[in-house]
């Protein structure tokens, strides 16, 4: 698949108010699957990822890839079932220039291309960046499932007990953005 820029993708070309340039995105190969696992790993313990009981092997999922002057510097992977996506994973190999952001947006375009009507993730209690950054792009805490953690570590035994800030790590939070049909306003 070749590249696509962030115009393409229709996601903004100044993102948060600040100007990207040199970045671009492209959707994720085969070729990028040993990458995309050394990344998962390095973030996350391994490339198994578990939401709401359930396991992903997220080097395998759909994914998409930032690029900036050419090296990769930002992973999402999703998963659609139901016209609905869940963002899987989500990470930024560069923090605070915007990486991120372009991610979701891109990821957003997909989800409507595909005649999703709902995005959605799960993160933990802990992750108090991933909390504030979800907020403040539009999403909306859909429900907080209490304890879930403990039964996630049963099928992902590397879940660490201390996440950020040594914040133990115990509460599944759903978040959600209800999506535009295409050409909607
Ligand atoms: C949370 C996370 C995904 C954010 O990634 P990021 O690439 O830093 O996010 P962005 O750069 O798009 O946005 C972060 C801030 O940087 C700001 N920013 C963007 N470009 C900038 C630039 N060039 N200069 C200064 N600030 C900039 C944005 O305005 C934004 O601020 P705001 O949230 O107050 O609006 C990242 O911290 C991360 O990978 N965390 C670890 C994995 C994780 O927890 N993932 C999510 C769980 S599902």
């Amino acid at each position: 698949m070749g590249y696509l820029t962030i115009q393409n993708l229709r996601a903004p070309r100044r993102v948060a108010g600040i100007k990207m340039s040199g970045i671009c995105i492209r959707t994720k190969t085969e070729a990028d699957q040993a990458w995309c696992r050394d990344l998962l790993s390095d973030h996350w313990g391994s490339a198994r990822v578990v939401s709401r009981g359930r396991l992903h092997h997220a080097d395998t999922l759909p994914g998409l890839i930032v690029e900036l002057q050419g090296e990769p510097a930002g992973l999402l992977t999703y998963r659609i079932e139901d016209a609905e996506c869940e963002i899987v994973t989500l990470n930024s190999l560069l923090e605070q220039r915007g990486i991120a952001t372009a991610l979701l947006n891109a990821v957003t375009t997909e989800a409507v291309r595909n005649g999703c009507h709902r995005l959605w993730l799960i993160t933990t209690n802990d992750n108090l960046p991933a909390l504030r950054f979800y907020q403040k792009r539009g999403f909306t805490l859909a429900a907080v499932y209490p304890h879930a953690v403990q039964e996630a570590r049963k099928r992902k035994p590397e879940i660490p007990e201390l996440g950020w800030e040594d914040i133990p790590i115990r509460d599944e939070i759903e978040f959600e953005k209800i999506l535009q049909p295409s050409g909607g306003a």
